[in-house]
């Protein structure tokens, strides 16, 4: 007899009624996850720091019969998170997925950046990963129902580059604390795993997929499935690493890199 449980396997991907919390929902891979999860069914709670573009989104989503809640706040700030966390379980009783996509980036050589600048990278991208986590795994504890943390890092976070002093050092940290991290919230059944992008589209990046750019050129070199990657190719890993398909796996950085990571 194959042991495989009938209504396990069907129903493994499912994150309906569940509830997400989605930060740097204003962005490009944050806003895909935040619609993507409410396409499934989740309940999403959508955070940034710029309330006017937060705005947008919740009317953009509840147009289209998404639930979801809007609470703006810095992920910086542990004061503000605490509030965000409230919010949360005030408005939908519990968390059951957190999706981390926010970040920043200011490239600039070392001879050139300021600690000031440096330090800026660190906070964004490493610091306020630790404070969400931390109040988002305190909840899960608490509710003792188990969850999942789903942490956007970056291909980066495993090979330097040119002017990436703080962004490759805080995804490198990112990769290593959410390892971390897992062993820590393992016993109470809490999921921890980075996702790891290469070059997706956004406002930023927007002039890298130009075909006629070197950039362009030279990232294909590299690339074997021959594109760069657009935010639909982003949410079927989001998507598993939140449901109860990827339960057995804890503590992996997982390649979104169509194949620059094996190349
Ligand atoms: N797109 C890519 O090619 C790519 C590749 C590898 C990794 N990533 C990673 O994926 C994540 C999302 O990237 P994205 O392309 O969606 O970025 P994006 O479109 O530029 O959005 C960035 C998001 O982060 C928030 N944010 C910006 N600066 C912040 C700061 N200093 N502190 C806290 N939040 C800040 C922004 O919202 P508010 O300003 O409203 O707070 C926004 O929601 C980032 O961690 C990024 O490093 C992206």
């Amino acid at each position: 007899m194959i042991r495989v449980d009938k209504s396990f396997a069907q129903g493994m991907f499912s994150i309906s009624g569940k509830v997400a919390l989605v930060t740097g929902a204003t962005g490009a891979l944050g806003g895909a996850v935040a619609k993507a999860f409410g396409y499934q069914g989740a309940k999403v709670v959508m955070t940034a720091r710029n309330l006017v573009k937060l705005r947008a989104l919740e009317a953009e989503f509840k147009a289209e019969g998404i639930e979801c809640s809007i609470f703006a706040a810095d992920p910086g700030s542990s004061g503000e998170v605490s509030k965000l966390m409230e919010f949360v379980v005030s408005t939908y009783g519990e968390l059951n997925i957190l999706a981390v996509c926010h970040g920043y980036n200011a490239p600039k050589g070392i001879l050139e950046q300021s600690v000031e600048d440096w330090q800026k990278i660190m906070d964004a991208d490493l610091r306020s990963v630790y404070i969400v986590c931390k109040a988002a795994a305190e909840r899960m504890v608490e509710q003792n129902k188990g969850g999942k943390i789903v942490v956007t890092s970056s291909a980066r976070s495993k090979m330097g580059m040119k002017g990436y002093t703080g962004y490759c050092a805080s995804k490198g940290g990112c990769d290593l604390m959410i390892q971390s991290m897992a062993i820590d919230l393992a016993p109470y059944h809490i999921n921890v795993n980075t996702i790891n992008p290469t070059v997706f589209r956004s406002d930023l990046t927007e002039w890298m997929f130009d075909p006629e750019s070197a950039v362009y050129q030279n990232f294909l070199k590299r690339l074997p499935i021959g594109r760069l990657g657009e935010v639909q190719d982003f949410i079927g890993l989001a998507t598993f690493l939140a449901s109860p398909a990827s339960d057995f796996l804890t503590g992996g950085n997982y390649d979104a890199t169509g194949g620059y990571w094996s190349n």
